[in-house]
């Protein structure tokens, strides 16, 4: 046989989900109990650099920023051998892949998403089994990045993503997301996201832990019907620009997402006291400047503020005044929402 490398680099947004994926369904790698809808955070991102090879070796020589990083290497084995069961490619290649995060790690940022977005849309590159940009290629990266990290499927597309079968988004899949098609109005389309660091310590518990725990879970259905109601709410509201009750939507999302955790069987809480006092200090602000500014929460204590970029100035000044203190050395990330993956070489 002749040996051949082929080699690609990617770039991958990471993602906020605006209504979330919490708990599986049975049968199946990551099939998510309700559909989700995120927007990625185009600043935010992973860089991935992979080599497929057919020369003789490891399957998997994995660097981080250049170094070795033994303790990634066993998620990104069992993802590559998930995909083997669909790609051909895969099951008859090595890989040797870098990759980097722009946001520094250890902050509690979510690096998953970007990570494995990244290397599913390498992969899916590399197999050259589609047109490099068109829907199937998309779908075909987001399918692989599902079998890395369920969220990770979202953050293939600039547009907002929704993951899971839906009635009102129209092909929609619990296999991979689909890009949320319909047209944005104008007071939703311009947002960021600063990511407030109140913690930047492991999780207590780890997502994979907390979605088992939605399987003897007392409040799972009820989350699961109210979350699919959700999806067609926030579509509707993404489309008139009704910010006020997107708002009340995306916050109630987050609390939602964090309550199911409070009244797991064991219950835990990823919250610390510091976001709750951030969320008092965004309602005493909104309360007095009636300004759009939402929170919202991934699991962890950390907080998103999403806000029209031009309030931009009053929530920069808002938060060098109210909330860096509550930030763990005073760090915020802020990302401009949207944002597709790009190839780099
Ligand atoms: O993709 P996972 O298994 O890490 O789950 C992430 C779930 C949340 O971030 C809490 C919500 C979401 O939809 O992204």
């Amino acid at each position: 046989m002749n040996n051949k490398q082929m080699q690609v680099k990617y770039r991958c947004p990471s993602n906020i989900a605006l209504v979330k994926y919490w708990g599986k369904k049975e049968g199946g790698i990551q099939l998510p109990a309700n559909a989700s809808i995120s927007w990625s955070l185009s600043d935010l991102f992973a860089e991935t650099t992979m080599i497929a090879t057919t020369e003789v070796g490891p399957k998997l020589t994995f660097t981080f920023k250049g170094e070795s990083k033994p303790s990634f290497e066993p998620k990104i084995l069992v993802f590559l051998e998930r995909i083997s069961e669909y790609s051909e490619f895969v099951k008859t290649h090595n890989f040797i892949v870098d990759t980097v995060n722009n946001f520094p790690h250890g902050t509690g940022i979510a690096s998953s998403a970007a990570g494995f977005g990244a290397l599913a849309m390498c992969i899916a590159d590399l197999e050259g089994r589609f047109e490099n940009g068109s829907s199937e290629f998309y779908e075909r990266a987001s399918f692989f990045a599902r079998l890395g990290s369920g969220s990770a499927c979202r953050s293939v597309y600039g547009k907002p993503a929704v993951w899971g079968e839906h009635p009102e988004i129209a092909n929609s899949s619990d296999m991979y997301a689909v890009p949320f098609e319909k047209e944005i109005h104008h007071s939703l389309s311009n947002w960021k996201d600063c990511v407030l660091i109140v913690d930047d310590g492991e999780k207590k518990v780890s997502s994979t832990q907390g979605h088992a725990l939605l399987e003897n879970h007392p409040y799972a259905a009820a989350r699961f019907e109210n979350a699919q109601k959700n999806i067609g709410k926030i579509a509707n509201y993404l489309q008139n620009g009704d910010v006020s009750n997107f708002i009340a939507l995306v916050e109630s999302e987050a609390l939602q997402l964090h309550s199911m955790m409070m009244s797991s069987i064991p219950y835990f809480t990823l919250i610390r006291p510091n976001t709750l006092a951030i969320l008092e200090e965004i309602w005493a602000f909104r309360e007095e400047t009636k300004l759009p500014l939402a929170f919202t929460l991934d699991a962890g204590a950390n907080v998103h503020l999403l806000y029209d970029k031009q309030y931009e100035t009053e929530i920069s000044n808002f938060i060098d005044n109210k909330l860096l203190v509550y930030c763990k050395n005073g760090l915020y990330l802020c990302s401009n929402i949207g944002g597709t993956p790009q190839k780099i070489t």
